[in-house]
C-alpha cells in the first residue's frame, strides 16, 4: 500500500501554471514548508532512506536543496556542503559548467569541502531536465567524492532528466509528468 505521507507531501506542492514563463507548470515548495507534518514527513522519508547507508556527506544544491539538505545532514549526523551558483562562496572554489535550455550555467563547492572517498547524497527539491543534478554529481566526482544517490522531493518525468545521471540512482518522493 501506498505512503500516506506521500499523499500528503504533494497535495502539500503547489503548482502554479505559466511562471516563470508562458508554458511552464511551477511546482512551489515553499507551500510545502508552510506545512511542518507534510515537511517533517518529506524529511523523515529521505532519512530513513539513508540512516543505514554510511554518508559522510549531504550536498545541498543551490537554492531549494539549501532547504531539504541540513535537516537531513543534521538526522545523519553527516556534513552539509553547499553547491552553490557562481561567485557566492568566498574562498577558493571548484566548478563545473553545464547546458541550459538556452545559454550555459556553472556551480561551483569550496575546496576541501568534500575528502576522496566520502560517500555523498547530493539532495534538490526538484530534478527538471537534469542539467543541474549532473552538474553536481560531475563536481563531487571531480574532489573524488562517491555519490551513492541523488535525492529530489519532485521529477518531472517528461523532461527525461535522470538519462542525465549516468549510472547515477536518483531517489524521488513525487513525480509530475
Ligand atoms: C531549479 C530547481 C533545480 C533546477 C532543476 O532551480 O530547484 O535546482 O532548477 O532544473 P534542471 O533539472 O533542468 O537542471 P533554479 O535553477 O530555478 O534555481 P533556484 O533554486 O536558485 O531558484
Ligand atoms: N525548475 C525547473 N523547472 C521547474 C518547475 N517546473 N517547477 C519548479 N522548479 C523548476
Amino acid at each position: 500500500m501506498a505512503d500516506p505521507r506521500i499523499a500528503r507531501i504533494s497535495n502539500a506542492i503547489r503548482a502554479i501554471p505559466d511562471f516563470p514563463k508562458k508554458g511552464i507548470m511551477f511546482r512551489d515548495i515553499t507551500t510545502l514548508l508552510l506545512d511542518p507534518a507534510a515537511f517533517q514527513d518529506s524529511i523523515d522519508l529521505f532519512v530513513a532512506r539513508y540512516k543505514d547507508q554510511g554518508i559522510q556527506v549531504v550536498a545541498g544544491i543551490e537554492a531549494r536543496g539549501f532547504i531539504f539538505g541540513p535537516p537531513l545532514a543534521l538526522a545523519l549526523g553527516a556534513k552539509f556542503v553547499p553547491l552553490r551558483k557562481p561567485r557566492k562562496l568566498p574562498g577558493p572554489t571548484v566548478g563545473v559548467d553545464y547546458s541550459l535550455e538556452y545559454g550555459t550555467d556553472r556551480i561551483e563547492m569550496h575546496v576541501g569541502a568534500v575528502q576522496a572517498g566520502e560517500r555523498v547524497v547530493i539532495i534538490d527539491d526538484l530534478i527538471a531536465t537534469g542539467g543541474t543534478m549532473g552538474a553536481g554529481i560531475a563536481l563531487i566526482d571531480q574532489a573524488g567524492g562517491k555519490v551513492v544517490e541523488t535525492a529530489c522531493l519532485i521529477e518531472l518525468t517528461d523532461l527525461k532528466g535522470r538519462e542525465k545521471l549516468g549510472n547515477t540512482p536518483l531517489f524521488v518522493l513525487v513525480e509530475y509528468e
